[in-house]
């Protein structure tokens, strides 16, 4: 899952980090909700599952803070500078609710898992603490509030995925949109406070998937994202519902999810995240291959270029099986773009093993790249087993030095496209100007090119003309036409 941090070209994603979002307002009722979302792709798409159950008690939302009756922060732990964002923001909504009692603060997430009763009792920060499967209890929880108590579940499920909750999409109008598959994550890797915060995995039902992508098709969604911490390690059988004990019964693994998405409609995109690298299969591959509509980008984190680093990690694998799986990907799939994480400074990181990661990027040349500094979090494997011995100082050097050998490598991926044309869907106005459009090609790269009559949700063909290592620039040559069929019988 991605964590914008640093990045060798910003991502549109990263300009949502502390993003305050919007739910469809309900008429006629006075009560105000304020939700503030931070961390992954999964916190933004849960927020829509809040938002859902929460406009049933008949929320409207509002983007003012000041005006809000509840507020609810969705939380991120996954290194310590994404807490103290939050406390920050806590601490400016303390105030707030010293001038107005009646107030709700509530945090949701990660951090309300890790730090459980702390928020409220030892630092009276807030009112609510629901961690990532107890949403279905917010009703519950803003009523216990309301009678003058504080509320708080963080009971983590082995069941839960909200698979029945349609989820309020809060960007209306939008084109691209997340679809969760699974939720938490079993792989321990030693330095991710996840499996803690998120527990144990367990995957989605296909079916409500499918329904749930052709769903956001009819609202004119163009692409979906699928996301899980691993969405390779996808297994769904029917027996998992509880309804039909056989462990006979047919098995759905990711590769079999990913078609069934892709043929929802040759106009809609799939893509998907965090691919693992332990569990990525030929057969992911081969079903990226095999539909056009399914982008040839893969986000393969790597954290570490040498195997005794990675065994540290807990990861997996080694160097070699992380590169037989490039060897993979490069002979299945033409025009891949491949991005990763790596994490810098890890417990006991010599000069030689950040010199492997080094070389590891060289001979990859990823596309793109979310670089981090390592951040011991509490409870880990690390923390227990390992001690953060590797001085700031040299965290911060050897970090800057994979940052700029990225951005040389962003920055030749781009040039490698400039001359040719690309398959853009259209999401909307550029950042800098009302006259360009932006979009992204196949290989998630974002693409500017003048407004001429076009909407977005159309597909273009662009002759790229320039590039910047985050940007491509380019003409319009082609409009392509809309599939004949825009609406799906669910
Ligand atoms: N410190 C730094 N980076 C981390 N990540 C996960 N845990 C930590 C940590 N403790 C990074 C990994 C992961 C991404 C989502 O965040 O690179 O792939
Ligand atoms: Fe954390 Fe590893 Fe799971 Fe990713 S795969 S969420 S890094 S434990």
């Amino acid at each position: 899952m991605q964590h914008n941090e640093h990045t060798a070209n910003k991502t549109i994603d990263e300009a949502r980090q502390g993003e305050a979002i919007m739910m469809p307002t309900n008429e006629g009722t006075s009560k105000k909700l304020y939700l503030e979302s931070y961390g992954c792709q999964m916190n933004f798409a849960d927020s829509e599952v809040v938002a859902s159950i929460l406009s049933g008690q008949g929320y409207e939302t509002t983007q003012d803070s000041k005006e809000a009756d509840v507020i609810l922060l969705n939380t991120c732990s996954i290194r310590e500078n994404a807490e103290q964002k939050v406390r920050v923001r806590l601490k400016d909504f303390k105030k707030q609710k010293n001038q107005n009692p009646e107030l709700v603060v509530g945090v949701l997430g990660c951090m309300a898992e890790r730090l459980k009763k702390n928020l409220l009792e030892e630092e009276k920060l807030v009112d609510i603490v629901a961690g990532p499967d107890s949403y279905r209890d917010l009703p519950n929880l803003i009523e216990e509030v309301g009678s003058g108590q504080k509320a708080v579940n963080v009971l983590l499920s082995r069941e839960e995925t909200y698979a029945d909750i349609t989820p309020v999409k809060l960007d209306k109008g939008g084109i691209t949109s997340y679809v969760s598959i699974t939720r938490g994550c079993d792989n321990m890797c030693s330095f991710c406070v996840v499996p803690f915060t998120r527990g144990r995995e367990r995957s989605r039902d296909p079916q409500t998937i499918v329904r749930e992508c052709k769903e956001l098709f009819n609202l004119g969604y163009r692409e979906v994202t699928l996301l899980g911490q691993n969405v390779d390690s996808y297994r769904f059988n029917l027996s998992a519902k509880g309804e039909i004990k056989d462990e006979n019964l047919p098995t759905t693994n990711f590769a079999q999810l990913l078609e069934m998405v892709a043929q929802v409609s040759p106009d809609m995109r799939v893509r998907f995240s965090t691919s693992h690298p332990k569990d990525m299969g030929d057969d992911v591959l081969e079903v990226i291959a095999k539909y056009e509509n399914v982008c040839s980008y893969i986000h393969l984190p790597v954290q570490s270029g040498n195997t005794a680093m990675l065994k540290r990690m807990n990861r997996g694998y080694s160097r070699e099986w992380y590169m037989d799986r490039i060897a993979a990907i490069k002979r299945i799939i033409p025009n891949y773009c491949i991005s990763t994480d790596i994490i810098s400074g890890f417990c006991d990181e010599t000069d030689e093993e950040h010199q492997d990661t080094i070389s590891l990027m060289k001979e990859v040349e990823f596309g793109f790249a979310y670089m981090y500094k390592y951040s011991e979090r509490p409870k880990t494997l690390a923390e227990r087993k390992f001690e953060d011995n590797v001085p700031d100082e040299v965290k911060s050097a050897r970090l800057e030095e994979i940052i700029a050998l990225q951005g040389q490598h962003s920055l030749k991926q781009h040039q490698e496209q400039v001359g040719k044309t690309v398959k853009v869907l259209i999401e909307g106005p550029s950042k800098r100007s009302d006259e360009q459009l932006f979009g992204r090609d196949d290989r998630n790269s974002v693409v500017i090119f003048d407004r001429g009559d076009l909407k977005k949700g159309q597909y273009v063909m662009v002759h790229i003309k320039d590039c910047t290592s985050a940007t491509l620039f380019g003409d319009v040559v082609e409009v392509l036409p809309p599939h004949p069929i825009q609406h799906i019988e669910l």
